[in-house]
């Protein structure tokens, strides 16, 4: 897969002083190794929450607020706000390099057709530096795919879903669970039915990546569900690559933690602090960490 920004750096403009972590504060990642730490100066590490995973995600948006077009439009994915940009796929795979779990919406699932959720998927060239830093790092070979549904409406035999090494957990409600059962599985997927709810909790669902033993969960959206984790107050950091393209697609776009039929009035109220910013070519990599 080519794009722009090929092998670029992702050099840092700022970072601040005080995204250092205190001590005793725990941590998962530091200095990249010395295959990656070339296109990464400086540290890649996220503070550990004692009491329950951290939640992290990443995003990328084209200059409008754009994260994703309407399901009717062609091409709906990512790789079209990005304009395939490599830069924003490294950085995609570093932090799914870090994670115990990449947690997805089954509407983003549904799109991404042929995608795994892993580190190798986006920069194949790099699959074994990735695996090489996972198992310095204690963790396990590729992170555990988490796909969120209400409707149970996810194929078994999707490409990025049935990979044998990947071990991937669909968390619906009894009904999507009803659904599954009916289908025969991978033996690398496993159902959760969370609830008896017309849709997943949020709560549910961070217990069921707890129930992992994961410390670290990076969702990867789509916008309707990292919405819902926003609004639980579950993210803890927000990684968002601004590209520099204007969508133009006003009636049809989606953005960033969308909530359907939910007015929140004045705005959610969730205010961030920004930790670093990066770029590589016109990409621009933003680090934000939610206030609690
Ligand atoms: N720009 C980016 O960085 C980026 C990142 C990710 C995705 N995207 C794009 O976003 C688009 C998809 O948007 P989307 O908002 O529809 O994605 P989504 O959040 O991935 O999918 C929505 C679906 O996920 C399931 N879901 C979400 N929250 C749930 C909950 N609390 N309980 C149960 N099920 C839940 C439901 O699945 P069921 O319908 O099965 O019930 C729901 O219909 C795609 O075009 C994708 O390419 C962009």
């Amino acid at each position: 897969m080519t794009g722009r920004n090929e092998g670029l750096t992702l050099d840092p403009i700022w970072l601040a002083p005080e995204a250092e972590f205190a001590d005793g504060v725990e941590a998962r990642g530091g200095l990249l190794p010395p295959g990656l730490a070339g296109r990464f100066p400086g540290e890649l590490a996220v503070a550990l929450r004692p009491e329950r995973p951290t939640v992290i995600a990443n995003f990328v948006s084209s200059i409008d607020g754009v994260v994703a077009m309407a399901a009717e439009e062609p091409s709906t994915g990512g790789a079209e706000i990005s304009g395939s940009s490599e830069s924003d796929r490294f950085m995609m795979a570093l932090l799914r390099g870090l994670a115990d779990v990449v947690i997805v919406g089954a509407g983003t699932v549904r799109v991404g057709r042929r995608h795994e959720w892993t580190p190798r998927n986006v920069v194949p060239p790099l699959a074994a530096v990735f695996a090489a830093w996972r198992s310095e790092l204690g963790l396990a070979p590729q992170p555990t795919t988490i796909v969120v549904s209400a409707s149970g409406k996810v194929d078994p035999n999707h490409a990025g879903l049935s990979t044998s090494d990947v071990p991937v957990i669909v968390v619906t409600t009894a009904a999507g669970a009803s659904r599954l059962a009916t289908m025969s599985l991978p033996a690398n997927m496993r159902v959760v039915a969370a609830g008896d709810g017309p849709n997943v909790a949020s709560g549910a669902l961070l217990a069921v990546v707890r129930d992992t033993g994961a410390r670290l969960a990076l969702c990867e959206g789509g916008p309707h569900l990292f919405g819902e984790l926003l609004r639980a107050r579950l993210v803890d950091e927000l990684f968002l690559t601004v590209a520099p393209q204007v969508m133009g697609r006003d009636s049809v776009a989606r953005r960033l933690g969308l909530v359907e039929g939910t007015s929140f009035g004045g705005g959610l109220g969730r205010w961030a602090d920004l930790t670093s910013v990066r770029h590589a070519g016109g990409d621009l990599f933003l680090r934000y960490r939610f206030v609690p």
